[in-house]
């Protein structure tokens, strides 16, 4: 399938400071598509500053207020949004044992990994409604599938991403009178970041490249899935 025009598409990343969210604004924009690369601290992104169509905004998917200010933001700038990449993420429980896991750091986790995602998705998805199009890529992980449970432990991190798996196929139903919004989940496989560390296989370039792709579906494109290496991946 090949990828449509995205020459000054709008695309939103969160967490695009480091690691994969990095990578992917940074592939969007070689594709030519304006990006707001967000960060909690809306810093300057040094790796990004080459870059003519880069916006550095503050957000932090955890504070409604922060999703608010940046979405009345974009709507009075740009007028809205063509993509939405919900890639902000933490993992406070690896390796952890659920008889052992804090009540807290479970809730923070699902406060940043599934909150945060449907948050996002609250504030720029009716934006895409207005226009009719859009593309929604939700960062979840192997982890989150049931297919295949051989590990224990981490079911912090692993229970956000099952739930952000189901938010992905619900929020995709709900969006079938809209058939150019396509809502989709990537697995970037295990990738060499400060949440991956430093012995995983994958580059962030090959970690960013499903999420890339999903970004960048035709209209007629897959909606409601899981995707690993731009192929379906079980739930
Ligand atoms: N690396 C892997 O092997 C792997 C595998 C499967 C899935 N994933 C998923 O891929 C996504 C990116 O992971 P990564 O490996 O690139 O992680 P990372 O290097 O640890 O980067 C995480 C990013 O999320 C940001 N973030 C965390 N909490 C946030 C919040 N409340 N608001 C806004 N931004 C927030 C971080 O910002 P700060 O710099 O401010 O902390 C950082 O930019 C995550 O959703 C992760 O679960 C990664």
């Amino acid at each position: 399938m090949t990828s449509e025009n995205t020459t000054n598409k709008v695309a939103l990343v969160t967490g695009a400071n480091r690691g994969i969210g990095l990578e992917i604004a940074r592939q969007l924009l070689d594709k030519g598509m304006r990006v707001i690369a967000t960060s909690r601290s809306g810093d300057r992104i040094d790796e990004l500053a080459g870059f003519e169509h880069v916006d550095v905004q503050v957000l932090n998917v955890g504070d409604d207020s922060s999703v608010k200010r940046l979405a009345d933001y974009v709507e009075q700038q740009y007028g809205g949004l063509d993509v939405l990449i919900n890639n902000a993420g933490i993992a406070l429980d690896k390796w952890v044992p659920a008889l052992s896991l804090k009540l807290d750091d479970y809730r923070a986790t699902m406060e940043t990994n599934l909150y945060g995602v449907l948050r996002c998705c609250q504030a720029f998805v009716p934006m895409m409604q207005r226009r009719g199009s859009g593309r929604v890529v939700n960062l979840s992980s192997e982890l989150g599938s049931l297919t295949d449970v051989q590990m224990g432990s981490s079911l912090a991190y692993r229970s956000s991403k099952t739930a952000l798996n189901s938010l992905t196929a619900l929020l995709a139903c709900e969006l079938k009178d809209f058939p150019d919004i396509l809502v989709n989940a990537s697995c970037p496989g295990w990738v060499r970041t400060e949440l991956g560390g430093d012995d995983a296989p994958l580059s962030v370039a090959e970690g960013a490249d499903t999420a890339v792709w999903l970004a960048t579906l035709p209209a007629g494109g897959p909606s409601g899935g899981l995707f690993r290496e731009r192929a379906p991946y079980p739930w």
